[in-house]
This record gives structure tokens, sequence and C-alpha cells, in this order.
């Protein structure tokens, strides 16, 4: 399947203020240089934002990261999970095509769509409000035939099912998913076996519905405002719009360990309490702040005409722009900066931290020789 990018486009793309604070937070996960590493998160909370990807989105990514457009490109066209084209703006369906369901009834449940949406996959209905496709295997065979409907699955379904879907969703209701035929989650269609002691206590719908019906994002676009913004590996109160988590609703890995203590034999002795953990140690002060000095500024390039500074890694069409218009045209130019230096720039630049972080001192002066 070709995948290019949509002929109609937007002019233009910027992540909402809270998005960006959480873009910029991920970027610190990766080591010096290799920032790069952040483009899939970035993309994805670009399509999470908008509904899908659009070419300024990728370009504004490959920005942040300092990649060349066609590096962003290349990761976009490439996974099937980004959407290059305008989805529903309710809700995008996705119909697994795969074995199981396929068994399973997916061909109903692709006449539905076709009927209801449209007969083309990925083309939004005449109203712009659902649009669908077929999928390879979405991992949840058990429950075939099934689709993904924004963030969630919708299991265990029927045509008559799906098209009630549909109804409700058109309606501003969002349908509680997980499997849609009683089941409670992957046990068997006749019901349990075995394991009979996970049926007490459990949560209403299992820990993925559970999940999805207490965020309550299943349908959403993602602002940045509705989970709130963790980068804990930053420190306490290191940047200004990340926050520490608060405690999150009942998950998947929330109720594992409740129900293994449900099942565990009474006569197992209980187990040692485990050390008390060391106290951290306390926080290093920060370095104190390099005074800024004004590097040699130009007002245009030498008449041998400017360098181009795309070839320091880390610097892209936007900081080229940047750096050309607070009057750095040459490698020369960049290879003579000091620590005064480098904080004088770093602070007229959008990206903090970067010149030191990609070396471009280093780099200007290995370009310098050739
Ligand atoms: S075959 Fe449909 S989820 Fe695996």
């Amino acid at each position: 399947m070709l995948r290019r990018l949509h002929h109609t486009q937007p002019e233009s793309f910027a992540f909402t203020q809270a998005n960006q604070a959480w873009a910029e937070a991920q970027i610190t996960k990766y080591p010096a240089g290799r920032q790069a590493s952040a483009i899939i998160p970035l993309l994805w909370r670009a399509q999470e934002q908008e509904g899908w990807l659009t070419r300024p989105a990728i370009e504004h990514v490959a920005e942040m990261l300092g990649l060349a457009y066609m590096r962003a490109l290349e990761v976009a066209t490439f996974y099937f999970m980004f959407q290059l084209q305008p989805v529903g703006t309710v809700a995008h369906i996705q119909i697994c095509g795969t074995l199981s369901c396929m068994l399973c009834g997916a061909e109903d449940l692709v006449e539905v769509c076709k009927r209801r949406i449209g007969a083309h996959a990925h083309t939004p209905s005449a109203d712009g409000r659902f649009s669908w496709e077929e999928v390879e295997c979405l991992g949840s065979c058990t429950n075939a035939p099934m689709a993904q409907i924004g963030k969630d699955y919708y299991e265990d379904l029927t045509a008559e099912r799906l098209e009630w879907l549909l109804d409700e969703m058109a309606a501003g209701r969002v349908p509680v998913p997980g499997p849609q035929n009683g089941r409670y989650a992957a046990e068997p269609l006749k019901g349990l076996t075995s394991l009979f002691a996970h049926e007490s206590g459990r949560t209403q719908y299992n820990a993925s519905a559970q999940l999805a019906v207490d965020i309550g994002d299943t349908l959403r676009r993602i602002d940045g405002t509705e989970v709130p913004l963790s980068a804990p590996w930053q420190g306490k109160g290191a940047g200004a719009a990340v926050t520490e988590a608060p405690a999150r609703p009942a998950s998947k890995t929330a109720a594992k360990p409740a129900r293994k203590a449900e099942v565990a034999p009474a006569a197992e002795p209980a187990p040692a309490a485990p050390p008390a953990p060391a106290a951290p140690p306390a926080p290093a002060a920060p370095p104190a702040p390099v005074a800024e000095m004004a590097p040699e500024l130009l007002t245009a390039p030498r008449g041998s005409g400017a360098d181009d500074l795309k070839r320091i890694s880390g610097v892209g069409p936007k900081l080229e722009g940047v750096l050309n218009s607070l009057g750095f045209w040459h490698f020369d130019q960049i290879a003579a900066w000091g620590p005064a230096e480098i904080a004088w720039v770093d602070a007229r630049i959008s990206f903090k931290g970067r010149i030191e972080r990609d070396d471009w001192v280093g780099q200007a002066r290995t370009l310098m020789a050739g």
C-alpha cells in the first residue's frame, strides 16, 4: 500500500501549550545526541491532538528534534499507526481483518462500515464525522471479531452491535469498550472453568475497559490537559510545566497485584518486610549560570557565500534560519564560541542546551577542517 501525504494540508501546526511541554519533557528522556529517538512519541502526540498526521505537524516535530524533514517523513510513512489523511471527527473505526476476526465475521463488520460510513476506507463520511479502515491483527483474537475505535478495543462484535455502536457515537455518547456480548474479558465463551477466585472483588469492567471508563478519553482528542504531565527523571521542580502525576485510577498494572493476593495459599508464610529504602542523596546544587557575551556577528554572509549550517547535526532548516537572523553564517563563527558566547546564543534560540548537547562547536571545527 502506498502511503503518501494527503493532497490537502493545513497551513501550519502547533502543539497546544501543554502538549508542547509534554513533548519537550519526552526529549529529555534520551541521552545527549540521541534526541531523535523521541520521534515516535512526538508524532503520536501530534496525531492524538489533531486526529491525523499533517505535513506541518511532521515538519514541526522534525524541527523540534533537529532532523531533516525526510527523516521524520520516513518514520511517519513507514508505520501504519500514523494516519496520513483526515479521519472522522467523531471516530475512526479500525476493523481487524486478520484470520480469527475474518473467520468470525469481520467481513460483515466491513460491510456495515461501507454502508454506514463510505464505500472506501480512509475516506471520511459525507458529514466528516466517521471514517474506517481494515487493519491487521490487533492481538485480541480470543475476542474476534473486533475493532479498535479511538483508543480502545470493542470486541466480540456482530454487525448489529457495530451498527448500535455507530448510533451511540453519532448521538454523542461513548459506549463502554471491551467485549460486547457480555463476556468479562477473554475467558471461555461458556464461562470460567478454573480460577474462580478471580471473580470476587473484580472491577465492574475488565481492567482495560475499566481504565477507559475511568479516564474517559476513549474518543477524545488529547490536548495535554487531561493527563497531568510527568517527567520524574528531571527531578522535582525541574521544568515549570512538568508536574508530578497524581494517583491514577485502577489500571492493568494496578489490578494485577491485588488479584495475586486473593489466590495466595493461606499456609504460605508472610514474606519478610523489605529493608527500609535509604534516604535519597541531597540533590546537587545547580551550576552557577555562565555570564553571556555576544559573539562576532555579521549582517550578511561573506563574499564566498554562507556555509550550510544544516551540516551541523542538530541544526535543521528552522534553526539555521534563526542562526542567520542572529548574524551567524559560517562554521568559523560557531567554532570560535566559548562558554560565554554559547550562553548568549543559547538564550536566543528556542532549544536551550542543544549547542553543548550536540557539540556544535566541535562539529563546526571538524567541518572547517574539511
Ligand atoms: S485476528 Fe483479529 S485481533 Fe487477531
